[in-house]
C-alpha cells in the first residue's frame, strides 16, 4: 500500500487529446442535500484533488470558487470542469452560460466545459457545440467536451464541425459499465470520466465481487469500485463529504485487480441507476 507521504501528493495525470494534463480521479460536487459545498472542495483540495466537477445546474458554483480562492493552491494548478444545462443549450445560450460560470465561480477562464445532456428532442446540441468551439479559441475555455452523449450524438457533433470532444462524461460504475461506448471512446480519442462512480448510495459496495476483492487486498469496497475504474481507463469522479472517505477513494495507487477480479465486477452489469437514458432524459 502506498505510505502516507504519497497519498498526499497530488493525484497523477493522463494527457487529453488537445494535450491538457487531466487527473486520473475527480472530486463530484452535486449535493441534494445541505452539505458544505465550500468546506467540502476545501477538503478536497487538501486531500490532493486538483479535478474539480460541478455546473450551472448544481448551482453551487459560488461554493466551489469561494473554496478554490480560499485555497493555497495555484488557480492554475487546479481544474474545474463546469457544464451548461439544457436551458441555455444553443449558441448564444452556451456563451451566457459559460460567462455566468464564470462569475459565480470567480474565474477567468473555465477549464473544462461540457454539455451536460444532449437532449437530442431540442435538437441544439450542435450549435453548442459551436459556440464551445469558439469560446475555446478565444481563450475563455481550454478544453471542451459533451457528458451522456451517445455514438450518434457524438459522431453527428465531429461530423459537423471537425472536432471531437476530449471527454465524454458519462454514467458508469459496476451496474452499468458501458464497455461498448468506452470502446467507442477509445476508438475516437476521447476520455472518458465516470459519474456516480460508486452508482450513488447503491447497494455495490455490498456485492460479493467487491467485498471479497476488498478483503483481499486489505483496502475499502469503496477503493476496489475506484480502482475498478482507473484500470478501465475511466476517470472516476466521487463525491464525498467526509474527508477520511476522500482521501480513502484516492489511495488507490497501491494496489491492483486482477483480471478475475475486474471481470467478476464487470459481471455485475444490470443497467442504469435511474432510468437517464440520454436519447430521451431531460432536465434544464
Ligand atoms: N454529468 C452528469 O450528468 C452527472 C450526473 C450525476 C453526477 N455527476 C457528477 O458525478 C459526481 C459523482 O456522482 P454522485 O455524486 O451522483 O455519486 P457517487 O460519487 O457515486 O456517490 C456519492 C455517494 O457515495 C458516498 N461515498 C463516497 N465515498 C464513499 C466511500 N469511500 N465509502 C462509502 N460511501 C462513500 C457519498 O457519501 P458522503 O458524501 O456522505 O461521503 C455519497 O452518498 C457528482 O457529484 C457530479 O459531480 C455528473
Amino acid at each position: 500500500m502506498m505510505d502516507s507521504a504519497d497519498l498526499y501528493q497530488t493525484i497523477p495525470t493522463r494527457e487529453l487529446s488537445d494535450g491538457t494534463a487531466l487527473p486520473v480521479i475527480g472530486l463530484g460536487t452535486f449535493s441534494p442535500d445541505d452539505t458544505d459545498v465550500t468546506a467540502m472542495v476545501a477538503s478536497g483540495i487538501d486531500n490532493g484533488y486538483r479535478l474539480i466537477d460541478t455546473a450551472l445546474r448544481y448551482e453551487n458554483e459560488p461554493e466551489v470558487g469561494a473554496a478554490i480562492a480560499a485555497s493555497d493552491v495555484d488557480r492554475n494548478d487546479i481544474l474545474i470542469t463546469t457544464k451548461i444545462p439544457g436551458r441555455l443549450q444553443g449558441y448564444d445560450g452556451a456563451i451566457e452560460s459559460a460567462r455566468t460560470s464564470m462569475a459565480n465561480l470567480g474565474v477567468d477562464h473555465i477549464d473544462l466545459l461540457l454539455i451536460h445532456w444532449p437532449l437530442p428532442r431540442l435538437d441544439k446540441y450542435v450549435d453548442t457545440w459551436r459556440a464551445m468551439i469558439d469560446m475555446r479559441r478565444d481563450g475563455l475555455v481550454t478544453s471542451i467536451g459533451v457528458c451522456n452523449f451517445e455514438p450518434a450524438h457524438l459522431d453527428r457533433i465531429s461530423g459537423e464541425t471537425g472536432v471531437m470532444p476530449v471527454v465524454n462524461q458519462i454514467e458508469m460504475h459496476p451496474f452499468f459499465p458501458q464497455r461498448k461506448l468506452r470502446e467507442f471512446h477509445a476508438r475516437n480519442g476521447i476520455a472518458t470520466e465516470a459519474w456516480s462512480p460508486f452508482g450513488r448510495g447503491s447497494a455495490i459496495m455490498e456485492c460479493e465481487p467487491v467485498t471479497s476483492a476488498a478483503t483481499a487486498h486489505n483496502v475499502s469496497p469503496g477503493q476496489v469500485i475506484i480502482r475498478w475504474h482507473h484500470q478501465l481507463d475511466a476517470v472516476p469522479l466521487p463525491k464525498s463529504a467526509h474527508s477520511e472517505r476522500q482521501r480513502e477513494n484516492r489511495d488507490i495507487f497501491g494496489f491492483a485487480l486482477t483480471d478475475e477480479e475486474m471481470a467478476a465486477i464487470s459481471a455485475l452489469e444490470r443497467g442504469r441507476i435511474q432510468d437517464q437514458d440520454p436519447n430521451t432524459y431531460e432536465e434544464f
